[in-house]
């Protein structure tokens, strides 16, 4: 019988990102081409982005989340057979069903354990890191892929500069193992459904067609105000919660919207910008896929180290919000 371990924690990371960097210049270029103006120092100013990358026809969410997946299980030295239990974020599956978890699970080999989407938007990392560690601490399952993967590019107005020119695709997973030491040590979620239409795509598909906009529509100035109110409410609560102090804190990894953002969420709970780690300017907003890509680009870069306290944070559509705090 496996001997119950009460705790879970991340022992390996990957991830993937499609093509080649697509520079804002090169975005201003295709953009133009649509009659839709757009520079460099606007991308730039208002969200500290530089660059992104988008999937090209043969890469769907499914493809780079099993590419962020090997990565994750080699740097964790587990094979299929350990894994059971597989969740993905997205927001964007391949199709309608079955879910790209069960695809991954599929094109793994793992045949033991459950398999499903979680969608919560861009907190959807954060959302299925709570419910993969939930999981493991009832004992149910022991060896978890928590991956949150998004070809973003494919809901994206490319006639609404406002939006087009701050969202990318990538994947990024972890591997989250049944621990005797403590690695999530705590979590919060929340939501405000009453703010659905400030960040939506509104399109359903009726009688085997698309009815309304497939397209991300935002309420910029809305967003921003909420989202770094909530990152922040929710930071202190975890803290609070663990009962640890901010000092203690070696990163803080918020969802990687736009640069204002963070560090306005930085600011509020004093926590300084050398402690930030900011991945939004090379990836842009990759929703459930920006969380687990900062990190390993973190543990890749090595800054994120054994024995870090780390504090991930989700926000996004719903509105959905949530952190948690790990020791790595
Ligand atoms: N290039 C050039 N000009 C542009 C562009 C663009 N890509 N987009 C908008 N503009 C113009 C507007 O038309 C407007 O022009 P006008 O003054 O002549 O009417 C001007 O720039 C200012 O537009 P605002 O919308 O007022 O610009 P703002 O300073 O609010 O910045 C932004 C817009 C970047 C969207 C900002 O509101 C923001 O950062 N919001 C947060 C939203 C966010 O990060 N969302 C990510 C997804 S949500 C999530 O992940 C939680």
């Amino acid at each position: 019988m496996v001997k119950y371990k009460p705790f879970s924690k991340i022992v390996g990371t990957g991830s993937a990102l499609p093509g080649i960097p697509i520079s804002n210049d090169d975005l201003a270029l295709m953009l133009k081409k649509n009659g839709i103006e757009t520079s460099d120092s606007w991308i730039k100013e208002r969200s500290g982005i530089s660059q992104r990358y988008f999937a090209s026809e043969t890469d769907t969410t499914c493809s780079l989340g099993l590419q962020a997946s090997l990565r994750a299980m080699e740097d964790a030295s587990v094979t299929p057979n350990q894994i059971d239990l597989v969740i993905v974020a997205t927001t964007t599956p391949d199709c309608i069903f079955p879910s790209v978890a069960c695809q991954i699970q599929g094109k793994l080999g793992i045949d033991q354990g459950a398999a499903f989407d979680v969608q919560a938007v861009c907190s959807g990392f954060v959302y299925a890191l709570t419910i993969a560690d939930m999981f493991i601490k009832s004992g149910q399952n022991s060896c978890a892929l928590v991956i949150g993967a998004e070809t973003l590019s494919d809901i994206l107005d490319w006639n609404d500069r406002s939006t087009c020119v701050l969202f990318g695709d990538g994947a990024g997973a972890i591997v989250l193992k049944s621990s005797s030491s403590p690695g999530i040590l705590t979590s919060s979620l929340h939501a405000d459904g009453k703010l659905c239409n400030i960040l939506h795509a509104p399109a359903r598909i009726s009688r085997g067609k698309i009815v309304g906009k497939p397209f991300a529509i935002m309420d910029g100035k809305e967003v921003f105000r909420k989202a770094v109110d909530a990152l922040t409410s929710s930071a202190e609560e975890v803290l609070i919660k663990a009962d640890i102090s901010k000092e203690k804190v070696d990163w803080l990894i918020p969802h990687q919207a736009n640069l204002r953002i963070l560090r306005a969420v930085a600011k509020r709970l004093g926590i300084p910008d050398s402690k930030l780690i900011e991945t939004v300017c090379e990836h842009a907003n990759t929703s459930a896929a920006s969380v687990p890509l900062a990190i390993d680009t973190a543990r890749k870069d090595e800054r994120i180290v054994k024995g870090n306290l780390i504090l991930v944070q989700g926000v996004g559509g719903g509105l959905s919000w949530g952190s948690s705090l790990i020791n790595m």
